[in-house]
């Protein structure tokens, strides 16, 4: 089977626990599609193009991961780019009941798309964009949580302000 999978987020910046689910996921699938969401409605600290770079700069090594920005429903998007199966990370049972709602809509929607979850590694399990935003947005040490590219860009995106 060739299947391409799709792992979506706004990725304000992209963390350590988001690079955990994406290493195992590409080794699940042949193919992984990284849906990087304007998502307007959150007000990104880092805009489309910037959270697209450092999402690039983070998977690298994978040579089966691919980034592609987008914007509207994701299961429209998954459609477009071939995918068969979204990705999600779950972190802790607070995730599953959202989780199992969004993919209940999806599958309404497309029920040739599949969903499906890996659970986020335990030492990861607690990590979230807004609160690495928030720690260094006032001087911090992020290094645990997010690459040391991810960390220069917070710092420089800070000084900036
Ligand atoms: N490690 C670390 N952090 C993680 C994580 C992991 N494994 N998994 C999730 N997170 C964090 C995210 O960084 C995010 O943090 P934040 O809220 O502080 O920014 C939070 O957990 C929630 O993640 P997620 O649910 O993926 O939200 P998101 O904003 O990153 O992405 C979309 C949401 C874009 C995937 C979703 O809104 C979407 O699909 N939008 C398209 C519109 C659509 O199709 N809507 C209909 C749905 S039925």
């Amino acid at each position: 089977m060739n299947i391409t999978a799709i792992y979506a987020g706004t990725f304000d910046p992209v963390t350590r626990g988001h690079q955990d689910v994406l290493a195992r996921a590409s080794r699940m699938f042949e193919q992984i599609v990284v849906a990087v969401a304007a998502s307007p409605g959150k007000q990104p600290l880092f805009d489309l193009q910037q959270r697209v770079q450092l999402m690039q700069q983070a998977v690298a090594r994978h040579d089966n991961i691919r980034i592609e920005p987008f914007n509207g429903l994701l299961v429209e998007f998954a459609a477009q780019q071939g995918a068969t199966v979204i990705v999600r990370g779950l972190r802790s049972v607070t995730d599953f009941d959202y989780e199992v709602q969004i993919a209940s809509f999806n599958r309404q929607m497309h029920p040739e798309i599949e969903t499906v979850f890996v659970a986020a590694d335990r030492e990861f399990s607690f990590i979230s964009s807004t609160l690495v935003r928030e720690i260094a947005s006032l001087s911090g040490d992020v290094s645990a949580f997010v690459d040391p590219l991810v960390e220069q860009a917070l710092k420089k995106r800070f000084e900036q302000r």
